[in-house]
């Protein structure tokens, strides 16, 4: 049963160390947040496993990672400075700004009495800043709102260092920033953020059929790795919807608390994006087929995803809570590959005796996996911490495994103990992982 409010994982998250707001102490940085020791391992392995999908399992696809600062010409370019921007309205008794696309009705939702609102103006949702020693000379530059432009703009250098011919694409894993003008719920829409992009570069021609095969793999990504099936969707753009390079889009959504909520989207970019860097930087952005003896400028698919609202739709799929031996336990049935820890070792009591086999099972499995070392606490209250947390895994050392050289493993989901011996244990969790 997955989480139905998103409270049930906020508190989570804060509680065990996921997710806390941003400068707490100073009373919090409106709608950012920090990510701890268990949400930045969490967040971690999302954008590893998409990197070991979108990259590693694939021979058509290379890595970057560009520069989060960029001159106003990239995105002149790009169109980010003439149309990245959502149409603002503010209300004129309680003084809010909201997004009118966003408004019920026209109605404030501060439902003040006689609320009206101005005409909407265009808002540019990129955050500008200055390069330079001298404040207010230096040159003007933008943080990047998508990292798609660090594709766009390297592609030639790519094309000639990699030997890839299209169809192939480009990857990148990496923080962008918009100036939202309504961020909320939870790490779903923030102005600081992760994103996962990939510009796939086809011949004209190819460009449908490349832009159905990422939507089916797109949307496998996401149930391969546990979430269910009804709980994605796939949704076409309205024609009002699409972006201003886009020439179709679909969305793949969740069904987050509030309702249906993109996680995703893949959009069929034409060439737009090369062609427009071409005219501005006057460089040749295009590609000679010497099969065909034809150049011509590719066309782009892009699967565009966000990895804090993707490892916020992990957590909400895999919260449950169950009743184990009469007891009520909170469960993160977390995929293997995205839990914090894959296994955390447990001496069964704090003696010294247990020690030294403990922390050397530790230490051997921690070379494999992150692995979580605990001693505190009565054993079935352990158990339940790692439950909460995700940890597939837990190994038991106590008094016989010194005698036998065996210990306990138990399974989160089932609550199921096997004993193993301690020579096996690799072989056997490796299996039991799936890697
Ligand atoms: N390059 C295309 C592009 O940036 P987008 O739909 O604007 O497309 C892609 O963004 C993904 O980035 C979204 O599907 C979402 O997951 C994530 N994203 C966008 N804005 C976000 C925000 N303010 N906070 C968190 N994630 C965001």
């Amino acid at each position: 049963m997955p989480a139905t409010e998103l409270e049930q994982i906020v508190n989570l998250c804060k509680r065990r160390g996921f997710v806390y707001p941003s400068a707490e102490i100073y009373g919090g940085f409106r709608s950012s947040y920090d990510y701890g020791p268990l949400g930045s391992l969490m967040l971690r392995n999302v954008k590893d496993a998409w990197v070991r999908t979108m990259v590693q399992e694939r021979d058509d696809v290379v890595l970057i990672d560009a520069a989060i600062l960029g001159p106003p010409a990239v995105f002149e370019a790009s169109g980010h400075l003439a149309n990245f921007s959502d149409p603002l309205v503010d209300c004129t008794v309680c003084n809010k700004r909201f997004r009118e696309d966003q408004l019920d009705a026209r109605d404030c939702p501060n439902k003040m009495k006689g609320c009206t609102f101005t005409e909407a103006r265009a808002f540019n949702l990129m955050f500008q800043t200055h390069a330079g020693p001298v404040e207010g000379e230096g040159a003007t530059v933008y943080m990047r709102p998508e990292t798609a432009q660090g594709m766009f703009v390297n592609f030639a250098n790519v094309l000639q260092t990699s030997r890839k011919k299209p169809p192939f694409g480009i990857a990148q894993v990496g923080k962008s920033f918009r100036n939202e003008i309504t961020p909320g719920n939870f790490i779903f829409r923030t102005r600081e953020f992760e994103q996962m992009e990939m510009e796939f570069f086809v011949p004209p021609a190819e460009s449908s059929k490349w832009y159905e095969y990422w939507c089916n793999e797109r949307l496998n990504w996401y149930i391969e790795l546990g979430i269910p099936a009804e709980l994605l969707r796939i949704r076409a753009h309205d024609a009002v919807e699409l972006s201003h390079y886009s020439a179709g889009t679909s969305d793949i959504e969740f069904k987050f608390p509030w309702g249906w909520g993109e996680l995703e989207g893949i959009a069929q970019r034409t060439n737009f994006d090369l062609n427009r860097h071409s005219e501005f930087s006057h460089q040749k952005l295009d590609y000679f087929d010497q099969a065909t003896n034809e150049r011509y400028v590719p066309y782009v698919v892009e699967p565009a995803a966000g990895a804090n609202r993707t490892m916020a739709a992990f957590l909400l799929a895999a919260y449950d809570e169950d009743v184990v031996n009469d007891e009520p336990r909170t469960v993160l049935r977390l995929h293997p590959r995205l839990a914090p820890y894959k296994v955390a070792v447990l001496p069964l009591s704090k003696k010294d005796t247990l020690m030294p086999l403990s922390k050397q099972i530790f230490g051997q499995l921690s070379k494999l996996y992150m692995v979580d070392f605990d001693e505190t606490q009565a054993i079935g209250r352990r158990y339940r911490r790692q439950d909460e947390i995700g940890t597939p895994f837990c190994v038991t050392v106590d008094f016989d495994s010194l005698e036998d050289q065996a210990v306990t493993i138990r399974e989160r989901d089932t609550t199921t103990q096997e004993r193993v011996p301690i020579a096996q244990l690799e072989s056997v969790l490796q299996s039991k992982l799936g890697f």
